[in-house]
């Protein structure tokens, strides 16, 4: 049976120059392990504040902090991995069937979310117990 994916850092290509870094992706490049259907940002975050606080039964998540700091908290279903995203080359694949919480957020900072999907309220689960049984 195929293992299912976990929760990662995946780097991407910084191209630096006098003028300063660039940093993309594309479909089919080899590193987002998934085609991007939507992305979304989150921004204006008040200090203290929590955003996420749900699961998807269906889409892949790629989020970067495209300015700032914030904290990730992911569990997987078997155990909760914490990460502090602060630099637009590097950001935090998120495979279906996870619960996250994103905090801390610096003063600032900018979430931007790649997803595999369009965005479908259906395919959220929002309550955690609801999520505890899901994986059973
Ligand atoms: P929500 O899922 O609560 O944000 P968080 O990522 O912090 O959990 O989304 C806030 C609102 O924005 C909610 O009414 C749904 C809406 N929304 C869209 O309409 N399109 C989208 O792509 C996303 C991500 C959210």
């Amino acid at each position: 049976m195929e293992k299912p994916d976990k929760p990662r850092i995946i780097e991407l290509p910084r191209i630096y120059d006098p003028r300063g870094s660039l940093t993309f992706t594309e479909n089919g490049d080899g590193r987002i392990p998934f085609d991007i259907q939507r992305a979304y940002w989150i921004y204006d975050v008040p200090a203290g504040e929590t955003r996420g606080g749900h699961s998807h039964k269906l889409l892949h998540q790629f989020l970067i902090a495209v300015n700032g700091s914030f904290n990730v908290n992911v569990y997987d279903g078997t155990e909760w991995t914490h990460w502090m995203l602060n630099m637009p080359c590097k950001g935090l694949y998120i495979p279906p069937g996870c619960w996250r919480t994103l905090d801390s957020f610096a003063s600032r900072s900018v979430c931007m979310a790649l997803a595999s999907l369009p965005y479908d309220e259906d395919e959220y689960i929002r309550d955690y117990d609801e999520y505890l049984r899901s994986l059973s």
